[in-house]
């Protein structure tokens, strides 16, 4: 008898069911009590980095829902600022950095300082391991980065941008500067996702939002060969740690990203089709996702259809249960209970 916890036994392969569910950003403003911590600190950066406050809020979902996973509460933004690239989250903007265009910039990106700068992260990692084993046995950790291309974007961008033209610029046009900027990227990314591997963290998951703004060939170069080497060197340095691909609006690159990266599962992004990726990816391969954000907002009748059509869809394979992207500020929580009960209740 396996006393493992179910999302890492679907990570594993086991088409659990009912499913393990977490949700996207389910730490976060539409939770009152997240809004009350959030309130006590001046700034995104100060609660990702005070690992108390940090690890209450990740716990919040926890306790209110009974999540089968608890993602620790960071940003795949604070890679770039523990390598000391400026980052400010300003209310209402988003992320803003440094628009970076040179080797210079490259060069200063320092991994001498990752260590020191990620240390309250890491510390979160262990606050919330300690909760889960006092008051949620059931419920794995979660630890998470940005894949190299899409914290790149930020970095190329200087912040959000509706189609990151100038990065992909770069990539045509300054292909060197651009494999550079991620070969630095992906070599600390491994670092510091070992890192919490090695601090509690029980499953990865990489982040790449906006893999789908690539062409086919850069895809397979900005995409899958960073996270093909990635989870190579974690599979050496902390085997036995699942990783979770996340290579969002993929359309029909899923598949070559399933087979060639060797992650354990990916991520469906709310444009993928559950039955043809279902099909598209090896067996092997448990499949996560991908509840429109939107319907969780909208609720009732829609709500509970589309969650009835993924499940229909994914029994019988290892599946996670997930939104497609993150959940909204201004979702209802009684939504969100309402959904787990139905995921729940899938027999
Ligand atoms: O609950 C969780 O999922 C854990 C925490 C988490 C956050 N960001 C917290 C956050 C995770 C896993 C992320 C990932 C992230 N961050 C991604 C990848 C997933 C995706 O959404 O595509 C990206 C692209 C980012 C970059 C980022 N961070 C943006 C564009 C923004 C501003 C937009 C927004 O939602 O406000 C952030 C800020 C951010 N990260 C907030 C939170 C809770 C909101 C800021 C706040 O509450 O003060």
């Amino acid at each position: 008898m396996s006393r493992e916890q179910r999302l890492l036994r679907a990570l594993g392969a086991e088409a659990v069911w009912p499913p393990p569910v977490w949700l996207m950003r389910q730490a976060g403003r539409y939770l009152p009590e997240y809004r009350q911590v959030r309130a006590r600190v001046a700034d995104f950066i100060a609660l990702a980095t005070t690992p108390e406050l940090a690890a209450e809020v990740t716990m919040q979902p926890v306790r209110r829902f009974g999540m089968d996973g608890a993602i620790l509460f960071s940003d795949i933004l604070m890679l770039p600022w523990a390598l000391g690239y400026g980052l400010a989250f300003r209310e209402g903007e988003g992320p803003v950095l440094p628009k970076l265009r040179d080797a210079a910039a490259i060069e200063a990106l320092d991994l001498g300082r990752l260590e020191g700068a990620i240390a309250p992260i890491l510390e979160t990692v262990r606050c919330v391991r300690a909760a889960l084993a006092a008051e949620a046995h059931d419920t794995a950790l979660i630890g998470f980065a940005g894949a190299p291309f899409t914290v790149a974007c930020y970095m190329v961008e200087g912040g959000g941008s509706r189609d990151f033209a100038n990065i992909r610029r770069m990539a045509f046009a300054e292909p060197a500067l651009l494999d550079g900027l991620l070969e630095r990227l992906t070599e600390a990314t491994i670092a510091y996702l070992a890192a919490q591997a090695a601090a509690g963290a029980e499953a990865l998951m990489l982040f790449d939002s906006w893999a789908g703004v690539l062409s086919p060939a850069l895809f397979r170069r900005l995409v899958i060969a960073p996270a093909a080497r990635i989870v190579a060197a974690l599979r050496r340095n902390v085997p036995n740690v699942p990783v979770i691909g996340f290579p969002r609006l993929a359309g029909l690159m899923l598949a070559p990203y399933a087979a060639e990266t060797g992650v354990d599962a990916v991520g469906m992004d709310t444009a993928a089709d559950p039955v043809l990726a279902r099909a598209a990816v090896p067996p092997r391969v448990a499949l996560q996702g991908n509840l429109d954000p939107l319907a969780l907002l909208a609720g009732g009748a829609a709500l509970e259809a589309e969650t009835a059509r993924i499940l229909a869809a994914m029994r019988g394979h290892p599946f996670v249960f997930n939104l497609g992207h993150g959940i909204l500020p201004e979702t209802d929580p009684a939504q969100v209970a309402r959904l787990v009960s139905q995921i729940r209740a899938s027999v």
